[in-house]
């Protein structure tokens, strides 16, 4: 059983895809555990995309991911990792499958959308950076 963090991203929000998101979620068979609606400071998208400090992407990026509400969810089960960024599509919504989130409502390769972790080792960081185990359903 596997735990991944995933996001629903400034641009999504601000154009009330929250439910349609939840909704291609829970439709896929997918289960969320945790849920809640947030707006990060520019410090706090610079910590939690940390790994990109080095990319000439970042500074973008985390103005991006600072400008607006986000959405953050934990998601539950088997290989859901995978399943969750399957679901995502590519990075580049231009390159993602038809039937993917970012196919459907990305706008550039940074306005994509969604976040989804892209390892067990990152999902346990970025869970940790927004959800304490009280908040996560089932924990104990
Ligand atoms: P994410 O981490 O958000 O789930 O997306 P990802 O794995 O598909 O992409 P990643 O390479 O981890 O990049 C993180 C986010 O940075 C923005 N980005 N901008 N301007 C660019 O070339 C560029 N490349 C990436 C996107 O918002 C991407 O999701
Ligand atoms: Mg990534």
């Amino acid at each position: 059983m596997e735990r991944t963090l995933a996001i629903i991203k400034p641009d999504a929000v601000s154009r009330n895809l929250i439910g349609k998101i939840v909704a291609m979620i829970e439709e896929a068979g997918i289960k969320i555990v945790a849920m809640k609606m947030l707006k990060l400071t520019k410090e706090e998208a610079e910590c939690f995309y940390y790994v990109h400090r080095e990319k000439p992407f970042f500074d973008s990026l985390t103005d991006f991911m600072s400008s607006g509400p986000i959405v953050v969810l934990v998601l539950e089960g088997e290989e859901v990792i995978s399943r969750w960024r399957k679901l995502m599509g590519a990075t580049d919504p231009a390159k993602a499958e038809d039937g993917t989130i970012r196919k459907l409502y990305g706008i550039d390769v940074e306005k994509n959308s969604v976040h989804g972790s892209d390892s067990p080792e990152s999902a346990k960081y970025e869970i940790s950076y927004f959800f304490s185990s009280l908040e996560i359903v089932g924990s104990c």
